[in-house]
């Protein structure tokens, strides 16, 4: 097996990178929310590598990201007007945008589907990537199928070593959850997946903004998603997590009664129950503390070899709620309500 590079950020690195893009290889690169593993979305050879160094569902379709706005006419047939609001308020940065797709996007890339969902990131170096190579990078997050995403160029090689020839390494993501994806509806917006762009952000755009209930629920059996990706087994880690819905001093009832020596409590700082002698692992006290570290943490759970997981539930507003439909999955629906 051959080992995977990593790249620093500096200028010869990234016109490596770029080089491995223009040849149709598959790059590990930073972003604000999360690493990606890019290849030239117009290109199908390239896009199919990244489906099978991630082991992904060939109908789960890949977000294409540009640098430029001028960037988008190509690859859709109608730029709907709540779309050029949102980018002016939010691009570059951490939102997805989904719209009908021309024919001049590959099939692999939008998984089938007469949509594509677009995001220009922020992050620098994803953007010089982007600018030099010339052409839109499809890019899902760089994990493998069914893993927590990587905030980390570690995390990245964790997962893809002998599988991509590069990762670039921009540091911690600063975000740490992937983008809010969006679909437009007449004069409404549907959030498909909650990220840092939150409801109450969009709701600046436009009063009507749904959250499909694909964010909090689970798909029912033969349900069609609206966005392919959540019906998929999605940030599992091998311990068995169960979100605690509670109050602080709930949660520390439930975990004496219920906890034993191999139990982990995930929680929001040291303190919430360090003294009650179990082993703790802390996700952040604030909202965008704990979006920054819940990937972090899920796989440093891993790490520590955590059998049960004992979780704080996050708040359900704001970033909270991004946070909370990650953390729902990685428990698989797994809530206790006290
Ligand atoms: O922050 C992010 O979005 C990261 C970074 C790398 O940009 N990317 C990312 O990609 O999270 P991925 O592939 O892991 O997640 C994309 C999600 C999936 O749930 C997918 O089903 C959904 O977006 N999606 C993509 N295109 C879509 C479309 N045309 N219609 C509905 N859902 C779509
Ligand atoms: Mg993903």
């Amino acid at each position: 097996m051959f080992e995977t590079k990593i790249l620093s950020a500096d200028e010869s690195s990234i016109n490596e990178a770029v080089n491995l893009l223009k040849s149709g290889e598959v790059v590990g690169m930073p972003t604000e929310t999360v690493y990606g593993l890019g290849a030239d979305a117009m290109n199908e050879n390239a896009v199919r590598k990244i489906f099978a160094a991630k082991g992904r569902p060939a109908d789960n379709p890949l977000i294409v990201h540009i640098s430029r706005f001028d960037m988008i006419e190509p690859l859709v047939t109608e730029i709907p007007e709540l779309a050029y609001k949102c980018a002016e308020e939010f691009w570059p940065g951490p939102l997805t945008m989904i719209m009908p797709k021309s024919d001049a996007v590959p099939e692999i890339t939008s998984g089938g589907l007469d949509s594509v969902g677009i995001r220009m990131p922020s992050h620098k170096v994803a953007r010089a990537i982007i600018n030099k190579c010339g052409f839109p990078i499809a890019a899902p997050s760089a994990n493998l199928s069914g893993s927590p995403s990587p905030t980390t160029a570690g995390h990245v090689f964790n997962d893809m070593n002998g599988r991509i020839p590069a990762i670039v390494d921009g540091g911690f993501s600063a975000v740490g959850v992937e983008s809010t994806v969006i679909s437009f509806e007449k004069d409404a917006i549907r959030i498909l997946r909650p990220g840092f762009i939150s409801a109450e952000d969009l709701k600046e755009i436009t009063p009507d903004v749904i959250i499909d209930k694909g964010v909090l629920g689970k798909l029912e059996n033969g349900a069609v998603a609206r966005s392919p990706g959540m019906k998929y087994k999605h940030y599992a880690p091998k311990a068995d997590i169960t979100i605690i819905d509670s109050s602080l001093g709930a949660y520390r009832t439930y975990v004496k009664e219920h906890a034993d020596k191999d139990t982990v409590c995930m929680v929001f700082k040291t303190d919430d129950c360090e003294d009650l002698g179990f082993k703790t692992i802390c996700y952040g006290s604030s909202d965008s503390e704990q979006a920054h570290l819940l990937f972090d943490t899920l796989r440093e759970l891993d790490n520590i070899g955590a059998k049960k997981v004992f979780a704080r539930c996050p708040n359900k507003d704001g970033i909270g709620l991004a946070v909370y439909n990650r953390l729902l999955r990685a428990a698989a629906f797994q809530v206790v309500k006290l």
